[in-house]
């Protein structure tokens, strides 16, 4: 949705990993720039997020108090928590407005074939 209104997919989380660890979530169409998309992966929700026309993907748990962050807003690059309006930057986690202190963790993205592609990031 063009809003930045959250959407879910209630898939099962079973999905195919290539050899490089990347797996399809999504056709890159179908969610358009400045819309957001929460969906399973390996037991988890990631949000994947278009920020005009590129993609990036975060944990859809809030660091501060573990809510989904796809009921939040998403504005340019700016994710705004719906419960304390904390915000992040979906492009690298990272904290941009208070009360939460810890960063989103984020994945791996790629555009291949018409969908988008993501691969957890390894995290120290
Ligand atoms: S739960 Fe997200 S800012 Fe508090």
């Amino acid at each position: 949705m063009a809003d930045g209104s959250p959407e879910r997919d209630g898939a099962s989380g079973e999905r195919p990993i290539d050899g490089d660890g990347y797996v399809a979530l999504i056709e890159a169409a179908a969610l358009a720039p400045g819309a957001m998309r929460s969906l399973e992966l390996a037991a988890s929700r990631v949000l994947v997020c278009n920020v005009a026309g590129r993609f990036f993907a975060v944990e859809d748990r809030c660091s501060h108090a573990n809510v989904a962050l796809a009921d939040g807003r998403l504005r340019g690059c700016i994710l705004e928590c719906p419960l304390h309006g904390g915000k992040f930057d979906v492009r690298d986690g990272s904290v941009k407005s208070p009360p939460p202190l810890r960063p989103l963790g984020t994945f791996d993205v790629r555009v291949r074939e018409g969908r988008v592609e993501v691969r957890p990031l390894a995290r120290g």
